[in-house]
């Protein structure tokens, strides 16, 4: 039985204060959560996380890192950096990173490899665009993210990754993916794992994601194939993200 994962994705959102208040909130009500539970904040407030979340059973992670170790790379954070802030998760790939930063699935692949040489666990992100949907294209488009990063891993470290599926048009729009096709997604995914390593397959957690609420949590994360939530909007505020975490 999979363990359920609750990530949120604060994105570029916050402030000292409002973490603080945000932090205070869900540390309050989270003596011992049955599900794992983690926090993605902007490099710059991860110094915050270590000093609120240390001690606690909410770990943190970053929104994404560099492919390259360290040298002349200006505005890149290296997974050292994240290490030496306590960091234990990074999110890879992410659409917003693909759209507007031009993430290819090569790069995500390398930054994933780069991230588990370091010891953090990468959240990798697929998803496809309304408009690859809408062209029947789904299963190949998150078939060829997934499978570009599972060329660049040994078999034995497909066990220690994290995936998220987030399709693009569920992201902050409101409208999220019915249980029953974001399981089908899932499943196409969780098969992909499989012809790489069918024991660790079985153990990946394959996070949802895309306007998941507290509404909704209930019947996404009732699906087989859907381990947890990758949670964007909802991770902003204490008394929802809290909810999903009970849910979970
Ligand atoms: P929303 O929950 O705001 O739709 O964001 C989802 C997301 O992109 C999480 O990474």
């Amino acid at each position: 039985m999979r363990r359920k994962l609750i990530a949120g994705n604060w994105k570029m959102n916050g402030s000292l204060a409002a973490n603080a208040a945000l932090l205070a909130g869900i540390k309050a009500e989270l003596a011992q959560p049955a599900c794992d539970v983690v926090v993605c904040a902007p490099a710059p407030y991860l110094a915050q996380c270590k000093a609120e979340l240390t001690g606690s059973p909410i770990v943190w992670g970053a929104q994404d890192m560099s492919v390259h170790e360290f040298g002349a790379y200006t505005g890149e954070v290296s997974t050292a950096m994240l290490l030496d802030f306590g960091c234990k998760y990074v999110i890879i790939g992410h659409s917003e990173r693909r759209a507007y930063h031009g993430e290819s699935n090569e790069l995500v692949a390398r930054k994933t490899a780069r991230a588990l040489s370091a010891g953090l666990t990468p959240i990798v992100c697929v998803g496809e665009t309304l408009a690859e949907r809408e062209a029947g294209q789904t299963d190949a488009v998150v078939g060829q993210q997934i499978n570009a990063v599972l060329e660049t891993l040994d078999a034995s470290a497909l066990a220690k990754i994290v995936v998220a599926y987030e399709p693009v048009w569920a992201i902050g729009t409101g409208k999220t993916a019915t249980p029953q096709l974001a399981q089908e997604v899932h499943a196409v995914l969780r098969a992909k794992l499989a012809t790489k390593n069918p024991m660790a397959a079985d153990n990946v957690k394959i996070l949802y994601g895309g306007s998941m609420n507290p509404d909704n949590a209930k019947e996404l994360l009732a699906m087989p194939d859907i381990d947890g939530g990758l949670i964007g909007g909802a991770a902003l505020k204490a008394e929802d993200f809290l909810t999903i975490i009970q849910v979970a």
